[in-house]
């Protein structure tokens, strides 16, 4: 589909106060009640509510996952048909919605759709003895969505519909949603970014191409958007660049069968212990080459953190001119090369690890080489 604008009527700029920051994020899955428990064991995350048959739900169960302000629900088919089977036979585990707390679901729907969204769901009400929340999907790249969800006036675990569950997690220190990122075709990208700017007012933050992310095989260009209050919402969008053999990208969209969310990037307050801990819970992590550490003290020079102690965990430091950060990649978390997650800690740094990507993408490339796809 083109998403020129030529022919659209002028709509009104895009309430900037309008999206507050990410609500949750749903992920389709085969197994919801699994994948709860992996995240619940291996990340940390309390399992808050459910609905599925006993609550009235008919064609699917979903678990609610929570650590610090991250939120996100696993939902599974209970039968071959409909939306998620078709979903998870198409891209296998993988994000449907990241959803978008607002003020108002129908002023955002609306808005949305007079600068050129696609409509999934229209703005509708769902109540019950906690109140009410009003919810409203449009559609952005792939199957993927957006939903805006109004819940001022409710006080459940989670939506209208769900019920309380009180399964705890020990917690792995894991906060917000700093960053997540998505994966479109070749020569797609600066579509989408137009379309994020059109639609939602999102301004580029900054952008990267093969001069920066290139190894000798592989290659990628992103830029980043960001919007929404205070800019809490940054969305970094790649596409595949030309090398030598199969990108990384590449490789994601051929695995999902099209465009998807490929990385979600959650922020700690200390992501030595963080990562201490999720290591010890059987968490699987990307492996820096040992060069990297050799190179480290010159390439970022003073940190507060003991290099040994980086080294050992295999976390990643990067530096701009506003502070450093530390980031480390775990490997997909499906049995297909698609989704990962970036627990990542900001000292201060606006960046997304420009400086790591040489070497996050030749661990990358030896998983790949490991799987024939390189
Ligand atoms: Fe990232």
């Amino acid at each position: 589909m083109s998403l020129e604008t030529a022919g659209l009527p002028a709509a009104p700029e895009y309430r900037e106060t309008a999206l507050e920051g990410v609500d949750h994020i749903e992920f389709f899955v085969g197994n919801a009640r699994q994948a709860a428990h992996f995240y619940r064991s291996a990340f940390g995350f309390d399992v808050v509510a459910y609905s599925g048959p006993e609550t009235g739900v008919r064609d699917r169960a979903s678990y609610v996952l929570r650590q610090g302000q991250v939120t996100l629900v696993m939902t599974a088919p209970l039968s071959p048909d409909g939306e998620v089977a078709d979903h998870v036979r198409l891209h296998g585990d993988g994000v449907r919605a990241m959803a978008f707390g607002v003020d108002d679901a129908a002023a955002a729907y609306q808005d949305a759709i007079a600068r050129g969204a696609r409509a999934v769901a229209e703005p509708h009400v769902l109540e019950d003895a906690h109140g009410a929340v009003r919810l409203a999907t449009v559609r952005t790249f792939g199957d993927t969505v957006h939903t805006f969800v109004e819940r001022a006036e409710y006080s459940g675990p989670f939506l209208p519909g769900y019920r309380e569950e009180r399964k705890s997690g020990a917690g792995a220190g894991l906060q917000v949603v700093d960053h997540c990122v998505c994966n479109v075709e070749l020569s797609r990208m600066d579509e989408w970014v137009s379309w994020y700017n059109r639609v939602f007012g999102f301004d580029v933050f900054q952008e990267f191409d093969e001069d920066d992310i290139a190894t000798q095989y592989s290659a990628l260009r992103s830029k980043v958007v960001r919007g929404g209050r205070g800019g809490s919402i940054t969305l970094p969008i790649n596409e595949p660049a030309k090398g030598l053999r199969k990108s990384q990208v590449e490789e994601y969209l051929d695995y999902y069968h099209g465009p998807g969310v490929q990385h979600i990037a959650l922020h700690t307050g200390d992501i030595v212990e963080s990562v201490d801990w999720l290591r010890r819970q059987g968490a699987e992590f990307l492996r820096a080459p040992d060069r990297y550490y050799e190179l480290l003290p010159d390439r970022v020079g003073e940190i507060d953190e003991d290099l040994e102690q980086l080294r050992r965990l295999n976390i990643l430091v990067d530096r701009d001119e506003h502070g450093y950060l530390l980031q480390i990649f775990t490997r997909p978390v499906e049995d297909r090369p698609t989704l990962f997650f970036e627990v990542i800690q900001r000292k201060g740094c606006r960046g997304f690890g420009k400086g790591n990507f040489q070497a996050l993408f030749e661990s990358i490339e030896r998983e790949q080489e490991a799987r024939g796809n390189l």
